[in-house]
């Protein structure tokens, strides 16, 4: 039996993950949450986990094979990291979520000194670059309701084109890395099948949603608006990133590590228009 703890597991990328691990033969999937009573994914054991509580460690990692970290979004990143993998058995399996373009973002190299941490850990990695999840769509905290609502996709994008990526996509490298062999030492850079601006990416809403739906190009500063401290720091590299054209390139890394093409932004779209129609 391979034990295997997902942090994030009601993320993004962590359920669609979960799911791909349990399906697998003999894998026991720990399902770690700040909130483990909210983890409702038929054969993931929830399991207390909390950056904010390292007193909850211990016992998430108790005997753990292979951990999949998401790289919590705050300044002390790294070190929270470092301090996880320092206790972990030599020879735990570790695949970070990081993202494109991590060598040259934040404060002082925050997310390649995030990576640095892992690659100098003493243990088996792999870290995983993906580009902007497509899942931000429709996600309701962020767009699914002003899209709906409004008919108005406002994004600061300096029209550069992005490489959207289903976070399934992700989830089925993250799942490979984690119980199979010949990916430690690997930096994957994830994306999906194509680059799309989003003047494009409105109107595949738009069919999708059965109405129109355009884009608003808006400042950087707009898009900041109600953020504070290293949220907004975060925010205002990534948007910068953006215009800089750095989530342009694609990559056909997914099919390479999975063995299938990465799905396109008009695939995962009409998996979500029951959603996207009900608003
Ligand atoms: N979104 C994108 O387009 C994108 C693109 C590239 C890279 N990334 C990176 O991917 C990572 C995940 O981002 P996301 O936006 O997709 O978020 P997400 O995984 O959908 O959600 C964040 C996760 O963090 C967990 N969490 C919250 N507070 C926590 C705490 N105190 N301790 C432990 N876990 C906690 C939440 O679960 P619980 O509430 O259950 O704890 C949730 O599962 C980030 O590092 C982000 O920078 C994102």
């Amino acid at each position: 039996m391979t034990r295997v703890l997902v942090t994030g597991v009601r993320g993004k990328t962590g359920v669609p993950l979960g799911r791909m691990l349990v399906a697998r033969q003999r894998v026991d999937v720990l399902g770690g949450s700040s909130d483990p009573a909210k983890v409702t994914i038929e054969g993931v054991r929830p399991t207390a986990f909390s950056w904010d509580d390292a007193s909850t460690w211990a016992a998430a990692t108790d005997g753990v094979d292979a951990v999949y970290v998401v790289r919590p979004d705050r300044a002390d990143a790294p070190e929270l990291i470092d301090a996880l993998l320092t206790d972990l058995p030599a020879e735990t399996r570790v695949v970070l979520l990081s993202e494109r373009d991590a060598d040259s973002m934040g404060p002082e190299g925050w997310a390649a000194r995030t990576e640095q941490v892992v690659r100098s850990s003493g243990r088996p990695w792999t870290i995983l670059r993906p580009s902007w999840f497509m899942q931000v769509l429709t996600d309701e905290r962020f767009y699914l309701g002003p899209v709906v609502e409004e008919g108005e996709l406002a994004f600061s994008s300096g029209g550069a084109s992005l490489a959207w990526i289903d976070a399934r996509d992700i989830a089925a490298v993250a799942e490979q890395a984690l119980l199979d062999d010949g990916h430690e030492g690997q930096v994957y850079e994830l994306t999906g099948p194509e680059s799309l601006t989003l003047p494009r990416v409105a109107d595949q809403l738009s069919t999708a949603a059965g109405r129109r739906v355009t884009h608003r190009e808006i400042t950087i500063d707009e898009a900041l608006e109600g953020l504070n401290g290293f949220e907004r720091d975060l925010t205002r590299w990534t948007f910068e990133r953006v215009h800089a054209g750095s989530f342009t390139p694609v990559t056909d890394t997914v099919e390479h590590v999975t063995g299938r093409p990465a799905r396109t932004l008009e695939a995962f779209l009409a998996d979500s228009a029951a959603e996207l129609r009900r608003g």
